[in-house]
């Protein structure tokens, strides 16, 4: 078993990773069902959910099915952010993880994401304000450094350990490395394996399959790994990871209308949460990830995600699951 608090995860829990535009209420629900241990929200800016900004305030939606859940928050000033981890405890999350790796210059260049990265003693004044101000598990999600001459997680994981963090997500990559370049893992298990870390490490970073899973669970021995990508219109990978790691086996690929199910179930989530025209709308992003790999689906695929109509949506769907793979 493994702990972040009083929160107790399976043996090498598999995280879903917080994803802007992603990982909302509707596909958490889908990821969840197909054995994701620990979700987290989308980040939260905590400068909006000061200023009740709306969009910021609908990303506080968690659901009794869902826990253990995270919500994540971002942040460069220390009262903004301890603030809003007090406001994100009201709806009662299982945890609050605080964002100390968005790359994206938005974030960054308020002092937020991974600018952080350059100042650790700023990094961890923020978050000690935040684990001060909450009575739940404060989490911290980053990347190995600022860049390639940077990477300081070590004493980044010391630090933050030492003033109270439950748990630590570190992708294997800098912040100069955006998204580019393999993620490199040795450095996480370096963190892991340091005799002075006693709270759960996760692992982030290209995991897509099984193998992978599996290959980097025992070559780096961290104790559970986080998914992002690969469980974008492919929520099985969370099952397809445990039943590889109970059996050694290969789980068979979800057929072409397994998967429309779940497109359907992901659409049917998203209009009980937003509503019929909006839950249509914010289901279009989704549509490619689900439908890859179908022969000829592109002109069905645009007519799908050109319509208003949830019965014209439905049907569509239905006739993509009497098509072949590519
Ligand atoms: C579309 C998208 C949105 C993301 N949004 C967030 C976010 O809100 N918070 C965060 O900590 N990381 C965010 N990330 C980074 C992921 O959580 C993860 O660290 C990264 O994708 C690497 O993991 P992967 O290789 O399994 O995808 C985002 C990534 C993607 C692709």
């Amino acid at each position: 078993m493994v702990k972040i608090a009083n929160i107790e995860l399976p043996d090498f829990p598999l995280l879903l990773a917080p994803m802007e535009d992603v990982s909302d209420p509707p596909f958490r629900a889908v990821c969840k069902k197909h054995g994701a241990d620990l979700m987290y929200t989308e980040f939260i800016s905590s400068e909006g959910l000061i200023r009740d900004a709306i969009k910021s305030r609908q990303k506080l939606d968690i659901f009794e099915e869902e826990r253990p859940v995270g919500i994540q928050i971002f942040g460069g000033d220390e009262e903004a952010l301890s603030l809003s981890a007090k406001i994100c405890e009201t709806v009662n999350p299982d945890l609050i993880d605080i964002n100390f790796g968005c790359p994206v210059k938005k974030v960054v260049c308020k002092g937020a994401g991974a600018a952080i990265l350059k100042d650790i003693d700023g990094m961890v004044r923020l978050t000690k304000a935040c684990v001060n101000a909450v009575s739940k598990p404060v989490t911290v999600k980053t990347r190995l450094g600022w860049d390639e001459s940077s990477k300081n997680i070590e004493e980044v994981a010391e630090r933050l350990q030492d003033i109270g963090i439950a748990a630590l997500s570190i992708h294997g990559r800098t912040r100069a490395q955006m998204y580019k370049g393999d993620a490199d893992w040795t450095l996480i298990a370096k963190v892991k394996n340091n005799p002075r870390i006693t709270i759960p490490i996760f692992g982030n970073g290209d995991i897509d399959s099984p193998q992978k899973a599996l290959e980097y669970k025992n070559r780096y021995g961290v104790d559970g790994i986080m998914i992002g990508r690969a469980a974008i219109g492919h929520p099985f990978i969370f099952e397809e990871v445990k039943h590889y790691f109970a059996t050694g086996e290969i789980l068979a690929a979800p057929s072409i209308e397994q998967k429309v199910d779940v497109a359907i179930e992901h659409l049917t989530n998203s209009i009980k949460w937003k509503g019929e025209k909006l839950g249509i709308l914010e289901m279009r992003r989704h549509y490619s990830n689900y439908l890859k790999g179908i022969s000829h689906v592109k002109e069905i695929k645009n007519k799908i995600v050109s319509s208003l109509e949830l019965q014209e949506i439905l049907e569509l769907l239905d006739v993509v699951k009497g098509m072949e793979l590519a």
